[in-house]
């Protein structure tokens, strides 16, 4: 009888307002992505959608308490590469990505930029590699907590240079660039869709993005490649989440309103201007999401593992 309850539940999903997690700060790269989303998803659903941040531990504790939260498609998840990077940074995560959780599909892949206060010396990413290996007991770089993006990248851009850096983390990018743009914090990697506004303002020194090519919203910044750091590159895939065991029916609803979503044009608009791109519906899908969540893991295990950066 309780399994004919939630079959007919899950056929009329959903009845009363969903909630997407956020595992980081209001105001923060992944904020921005799920509210834009979240807008034209809620429209396909017909329920409001409740945009929650649950920030701490680089993005863990959001993964953890929805991986614990019923399966029945009202509380997602919105997380991004972290996802990935988590498993091995954490000797006890609390969950296991690929078996507590449900994808539902891939959302987009946003560009890094590599970006210091304003007032800092440096004006190349050459010179930026130089001055940080002289001053590295001086500086400091701002970061989202183990298993960010920005922690990711900054693991990143410390073993190319060669040298390590106090790190101050923050719950979210969002609070981080602000003490960037009060000259509180000296440098950081974050996502396009967080410091687009602050480089074009002048707000902070941008170095470099981190993708393979230039970007058009950003065209006069030149990729890490050309500015003397070959072969660096990252970009933060985002994706949405469910329980492990929510029905069927709910999935295919919440991936039909994410499709939908990534065709809205306000969505590809704003995107375009936070130098990103929704991603090709075929990636949005459940099966596209679980194959990139588990080569992901993969791929930055050893990486993770050489750089000796366990949490705890
Ligand atoms: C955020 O939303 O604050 C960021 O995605 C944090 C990060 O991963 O660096």
């Amino acid at each position: 009888l309780a399994a004919m309850a939630g079959a007919a539940a899950a056929q009329d999903y959903p009845t009363k307002p969903v909630t997407i997690v956020v595992p980081f700060s209001a105001g923060g790269p992944t904020d921005t992505v799920t509210r834009l989303v979240a807008e034209p998803m809620s429209k396909s659903l017909g329920q409001q959608i409740v945009v929650q941040n649950v920030a701490g531990a680089g993005g863990t504790l959001a993964a953890g308490q929805v991986a614990r939260a019923r399966p029945d498609g009202y509380t997602v998840l919105m997380h991004h590469i972290g996802m990935s990077t988590a498993p091995s940074l954490y000797k006890n995560l609390p969950y296991d990505p690929l078996k507590d959780l449900q994808t539902i599909g891939l959302v987009t892949d946003v560009p890094m930029t590599i970006i210091a206060r304003k007032d800092f010396p440096p004006k190349t990413l050459e010179e930026l590699v130089a001055y940080v290996k002289e001053n590295k007991d001086k500086l400091t770089y701002a970061n989202a907590g183990i298993g960010a993006a920005s922690h990711l990248c900054g693991l990143l851009l410390m073993k190319a240079i060669g040298a390590d850096v106090t790190t101050v983390p923050y719950q979210g990018t969002g609070p981080a660039l602000t003490d960037l743009v009060g000259g509180q914090v000296d440098f950081m990697c974050d996502q396009t869709t967080n410091t687009t506004g602050q480089i074009k303002a002048g707000e902070v020194k941008a170095y470099a993005v981190t993708t393979k090519e230039r970007l058009k919203s950003l065209p006069d910044l030149p990729t890490a490649d050309e500015a003397g750091l070959p072969g660096f590159e990252v970009s933060v895939w985002h994706g949405l989440y469910v329980p492990a065991g929510t029905p069927e029916p709910v999935v295919q609803k919440l991936n039909a309103a994410l499709q939908a979503a990534l065709k809205d044009e306000n969505v590809a608009s704003r995107f375009a201007e936070l130098g990103t791109a929704p991603v090709a519906a075929e990636l949005a899908t459940p099966e596209a999401h679980k194959e990139r969540l588990s080569s992901q893991i993969e791929l930055w295990r050893p990486i993770i593992e050489a750089a000796g950066v366990m949490a705890k």
